[in-house]
């Protein structure tokens, strides 16, 4: 009777958020760009060069859902939806999903398990290393991202640990900018978000100097 009366005072977009239905349809969304692909594959729409296209969708979808999982909080504070925070962790894990399909198209498809050449591509390219750090630094926080590890490591050591988040996201634009031949201004436009994304964090408003104490978790 008390939820229903709370839900009745919410407006249809806050009530959709805390609704039973938001968070399977917002899984169903992160797993339309791996149906996309695999329909791109089966019908022959990854082009001449299928392996290094499947390597490139995944890591655009690892990147892009990154930086949505990183608007999470900035679109709760300026849009007073709450419930959005529901979703951030999710968000997050399939962008660590998409990043390891990259790796594993890579590694696997287009590298044939050949752990030596992979190892010297590490070694030798430089925008490969900076991928490489952009994905352990995933992983990590993929890996930490349970409730009881929240509760292991304490509050406060998890949110430091989770802030490196954003070396995450600027490796990935890095390895991007550093990987595309000549110029090219998509990568640019993935850093200019990840850039605007943390100015908001720090965005001032003239009541509280920082947006919110919440906002910078
Ligand atoms: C061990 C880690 C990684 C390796 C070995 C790796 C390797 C590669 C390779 C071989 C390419 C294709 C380059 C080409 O087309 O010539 C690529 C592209 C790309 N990768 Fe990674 N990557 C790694 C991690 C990541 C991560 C963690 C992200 C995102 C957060 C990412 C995002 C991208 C993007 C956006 C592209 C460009 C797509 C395009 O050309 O349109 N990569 N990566």
């Amino acid at each position: 009777m008390a939820a229903a009366q709370k839900n009745v005072s919410k407006g249809p977009v806050a009530q959709a958020l805390s609704s039973r239905w938001a968070k399977p349809a917002v899984f169903a969304l992160g797993l339309l760009p791996l149906g996309w692909m695999v329909w791109l594959g089966l019908s022959g729409g990854l082009g001449a060069e299928p392996v290094a296209e499947a390597v490139r969708q995944s890591g655009l979808w690892a990147l892009r859902l990154l930086l949505v999982a990183l608007a999470v909080t900035p679109l709760r504070i300026l849009t007073g939806l709450a419930g959005l925070a529901r979703f951030r962790r999710m968000i997050g894990l399939f962008a660590f999903f998409y990043a390891l399909l990259h790796v594993s198209v890579y590694v696997g498809v287009d590298q044939f398990f050949d752990w030596a050449a992979v190892w010297k591509d590490i070694v030798k390219r430089p925008y490969i290393t900076v991928g490489m750090g952009a994905f352990v630094i995933l992983t990590a926080l993929a890996a930490t991202s349970t409730n009881g590890m929240v509760r292991r490591l304490g509050g406060r050591r998890w949110k430091a640990l989770h802030k490196a988040v954003f070396v995450a996201g600027a490796a990935g634009c890095v390895h991007y900018v550093m990987l595309v031949k000549g110029w090219q201004y998509p990568p640019f436009v993935y850093a200019a978000i990840l850039l605007g994304l943390v100015a908001l964090r720090y965005a001032k408003s003239p009541a509280a100097g920082r947006l919110s104490p919440s906002y910078r978790t």
